[in-house]
């Protein structure tokens, strides 16, 4: 039987990586954008171009698929309006086409004081407001499975392997200048996922998903990185040493009142604080074994590659 999947978001950081591993997996695409992919796709991958909240079109275009990636992601600054609607319409072509939805599940469900190790155990706490909208995304999804829809969440940690990423927005940004920015105390650990091994996951347990029950969560361990580990393998790509840096926090506080994505962010800055990494036991089990990841050097060295001008890298072994 062909292996059908609507991917929405498909010019979305995650939503191009699935696209890319369902393809590369065998799996017949259909990538929804609302505007020209970004980038070429794989031949054979159908476009259907149309806004999230077209339900009759996302309906028309998911007739036939066993799986939905929603890797959609409206403006970082207004998801109090925008979440809701969307995550109804992507329901209602859930329920519609009878597939299985996939959502990237992320660590704002935990809260402000979110533990060190974050199981599919640990409960979730609705102490600022993008908590409470991923807990209500959730809760909408788990709610749904009493009338037939399926569901999977994946939790993941910070995404790495595209651009509008901690490493090229902050991070890596004054790496020509000798300078590695870090967000937080330096031997803070912080969970990551690297997009390519993440999409990878997603088809692995999208091929497994009858083995699930009708909603279900599992966390995507990724990389647990500190950041002086991260600076040491910046280092070590470059092959020369670099000055660690404070990120300004105290400058977005100052602009927060008239920058709402800076006032946003500040809001998400216990991620900085609090060490968290996600415990990947169950999907290991699922799986049987190893998941899908890629060493860090190499990791680092995509990373170099893809920032808007790469500092220089030596000569590779
Ligand atoms: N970023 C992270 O570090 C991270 C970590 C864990 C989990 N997650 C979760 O993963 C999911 C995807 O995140 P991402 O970072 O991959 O998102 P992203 O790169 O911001 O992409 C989101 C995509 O959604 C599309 N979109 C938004 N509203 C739409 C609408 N009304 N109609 C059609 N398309 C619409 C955007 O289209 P345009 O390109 O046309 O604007 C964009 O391509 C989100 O649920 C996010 O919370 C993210």
């Amino acid at each position: 039987m062909t292996k059908t999947v609507l991917v929405l978001g498909a010019n979305g950081r995650l939503g191009r990586a699935a696209v890319l591993a369902f393809a590369a997996a065998g799996w017949q695409v259909r990538a929804q954008l609302r505007r020209a992919p970004r980038a070429a796709l794989p031949a054979g991958v159908q476009l259907v171009q149309c806004d999230a909240l077209d339900v009759p079109a996302l309906t028309a275009a998911g007739q036939g698929a066993q799986v939905i990636v929603h890797a959609l992601n409206p403006d970082y600054t207004r998801w109090a309006t925008l979440l809701p609607p969307q995550t109804a319409a992507v329901l209602a072509v859930a329920r519609a086409t009878g597939a299985t939805l996939m959502l990237p599940g992320n660590v704002y469900n935990f809260g402000h004081q979110l533990p060190a190790v974050l199981t599919e155990d640990t409960p979730f706490v609705a102490n600022h407001p993008k908590a409470a909208q991923r807990i209500a995304l959730e809760a909408a999804l788990a709610e749904a499975a009493a009338s037939g829809v399926r569901s999977i969440v994946l939790r993941a940690g910070d995404f790495l392997g595209d651009a509008g990423t901690w490493i090229d927005l902050a991070m890596a940004k004054d790496l020509a200048r000798g300078r590695f920015t870090h967000m937080g105390p330096a031997d803070l650990p912080h969970a990551w996922a690297w997009l390519p091994d993440l999409a990878q996951t997603f088809v692995a347990v999208a091929e497994r998903r009858a083995s699930l029950p009708p909603h279900a969560v599992l966390h995507v361990p990724g990389l647990t990185l500190t950041g002086a580990q991260l600076q040491r393998a910046f280092e070590a790509a470059l092959g020369r040493p670099l000055r660690a840096r404070r990120f300004p926090w105290p400058l977005l506080r100052l602009a927060a009142p008239f920058w709402p994505m800076g006032r946003a962010l500040v809001e998400m800055r216990h991620l900085w604080q609090r060490p968290h990494q996600l415990d990947g036991t169950r999907l290991r089990a699922l799986l049987g074994g190893d998941l899908p990841q890629t060493p860090l050097d190499s990791v680092v060295r995509q990373c170099l590659a893809g920032l808007p001008q790469p500092p220089g890298l030596p000569a590779l072994a």
